[in-house]
């Protein structure tokens, strides 16, 4: 870690708020949430002030850095927190092996943390630093693998699908012209490369897009998320809830077409929540925010539906 860990929660209270639902009565007691994205504890420690002294968060996140920095942060709650380097894909595997059979709700909050994009390798367009791009660093595949072993078609494949790209096949193509050169290795050589083929004014949302493309392929982010959302819902007790804060249009569809097919879930949010404008003036990444939750359908509820159709 070369700067401090620091990251500011993004739609906090509305987020908890739909997490903990109608809290204070008698069956509130030992509850299990899960953070599935820890990063710099911003919603765990929220968690844990807004619940009795015997509610525990099982936290996850697959960065070692944000592990280590909240382990630290979090020190106060001792064994409140459960702490858990993983994969959130991994999530009944996480909670069964943590001796954990239902939850009582489940939060993610996707993206990078401020950290990862300010300080750790290949994340950030405005930093030249090695394409790294993996969140979790014990992991073989990188930003620089993608780009050097893939086939033009594979790489037109990843722009389109995973940053919309237009032109995605010239750039796709430039990419292996260009490593029959040189070998990728750093983030500015990707810069310079995209400041050839597109015109200024479209610069900057070209190289978010290139960058957001290839970290999900890197992290293999969407795949994960179908993964958490679905393995969720048998996870989730009576009444519980699941909340995520997604960034893009990518994630958003995920989690909005998930919470809607899924008929274990009602869905609360018929709009996603979006920041206020006075969050967004303090802190610019909530501008891409929405939030959307469901609620576990009580089993009774469920042979309703089922009648139904
Ligand atoms: C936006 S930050 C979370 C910030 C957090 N809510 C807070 O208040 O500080 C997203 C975090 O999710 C983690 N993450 C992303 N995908 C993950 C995955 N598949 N499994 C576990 N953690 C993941 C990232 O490493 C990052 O630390």
């Amino acid at each position: 870690m070369d700067e401090e860990f620091y990251h500011e929660p993004v739609l906090l209270n509305e987020t908890i708020l739909y997490l903990l639902g109608k809290t204070g009565s008698s069956k509130d007691a030992h509850r299990v949430y899960v953070d599935c994205t820890l990063g710099g504890g911003g919603y765990t420690k929220k968690i844990l002030e807004d619940t009795s002294e015997d509610t525990r968060v099982l936290a996850i996140d697959r960065d070692v850095y944000a592990v280590r920095h909240t382990k630290s942060v979090l020190s106060e709650y001792g064994s409140r927190v459960i702490f858990s380097q993983s994969n959130f894909g991994d999530i009944k595997k996480i909670v069964s092996d943590e001796g954990l059979e239902t939850i009582d709700g489940i939060v993610m909050d996707l993206g990078l943390s401020t950290y990862q994009l300010s300080s750790e390798a290949g994340f950030s367009y405005q930093k030249d630093t090695s394409l790294d791009m993996r969140a979790d660093k014990s992991q073989q595949l990188t930003a620089a693998d993608v780009l050097n072993t893939y086939s033009a078609q594979e790489l037109a494949e990843i722009l389109y699908k995973f940053g919309e790209m237009r032109y995605s096949r010239q750039i796709a193509a430039e990419i292996v012209q260009q490593r029959s050169e040189t070998k990728f290795e750093t983030t500015f050589q990707l810069v310079e490369l995209l400041k050839k083929k597109v015109p200024p004014r479209f610069l900057n949302s070209d190289l978010s897009r290139l960058f957001q493309a290839i970290r999900i392929e890197v992290n293999n982010e969407l795949e994960n998320l179908e993964r958490v959302l679905k393995d969720s819902v048998d996870l989730l007790s009576e009444g519980a809830r699941i909340v995520a804060v997604s960034y893009h249009s990518l994630e958003d569809r995920i989690v909005k077409n998930a919470l809607r097919a899924d008929e274990g879930l009602r869905v609360l949010t018929k709009k996603p929540v979006e920041a206020t404008e006075e969050e967004i003036a303090a802190n610019i990444r909530s501008r891409s925010a929405k939030l959307r939750a469901a609620e576990k359908n009580s089993e009774k509820k469920l042979s309703k539906n089922k009648y139904r159709q």
